[in-house]
């Protein structure tokens, strides 16, 4: 996977609680507040949370105290083992995607593209070679373009309904 070298996007570490407007927007709405949008292991070491920002002036977007430009995405990456199937990689080789999200204005454009590159930095510059994730439906089609493939069958999440496990094995050199 390639971002464009023109790319109007561009992805930066966040601490985790810059996360968390992004997330009650795009993921977890039904929650009372932002500061509710946390998971227990955002503090962690082995977290990485990844913010994907717009140059150009964005109202919408969401404006972080002493950042440039409007954070419009979010992931975040844990050092978490696959419990939901029989995996073919081993555990310390994968790191596994979470809360990842863009919002609805920039959609289609190449921000979650982005957000999966660098992602894909990060578990190569950890030294390993597979990202998974529990896939929701509504984005199936969005990580299957990016080379994600499904792991196991259909199961349903409380609040946030159907999933599969995906994941991109990197092979060597980096796709
Ligand atoms: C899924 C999501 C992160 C995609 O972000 P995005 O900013 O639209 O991603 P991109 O613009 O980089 O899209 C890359 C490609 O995937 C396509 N795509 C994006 N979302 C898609 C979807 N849900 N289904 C199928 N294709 C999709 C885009 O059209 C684009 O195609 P192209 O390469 O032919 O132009 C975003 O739609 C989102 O936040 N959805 C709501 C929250 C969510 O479901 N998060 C995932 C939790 S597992």
């Amino acid at each position: 996977m390639r971002v464009p070298s023109d790319s109007a996007f561009e992805v930066h570490e966040l601490r985790p609680e810059e996360t968390r407007e992004l997330r009650h927007r795009v993921l977890w709405p039904h929650k009372r507040s932002a500061q509710e949008c946390v998971i227990d292991v955002d503090e962690a070491d082995h977290a990485t949370h990844l913010g994907v920002f717009m140059a150009e002036p964005a109202p919408w977007g969401v404006s972080l105290d002493g950042r440039a430009g409007a954070l419009v995405g979010v992931c975040s990456l844990f050092d978490q083992p696959c419990t939901r199937c029989a995996v073919p990689w081993e555990n310390e080789d994968a790191l596994r995607l979470r809360v990842m999200g863009t919002l609805p204005e920039v959609r289609g454009q190449g921000a979650g593209t982005a957000l999966i590159a660098g992602a894909l930095d990060e578990v190569v510059r950890r030294g390993k070679s597979v990202l998974w994730c529990d896939a929701r439906e509504v984005a199936f089609g969005f990580y299957e373009r990016l080379g994600f493939g499904f792991m196991n069958e259909k199961y349903e999440l409380p609040d946030v309904g159907p999933h599969r496990t995906m994941a991109l094995v990197l092979s060597s050199p980096r796709n």
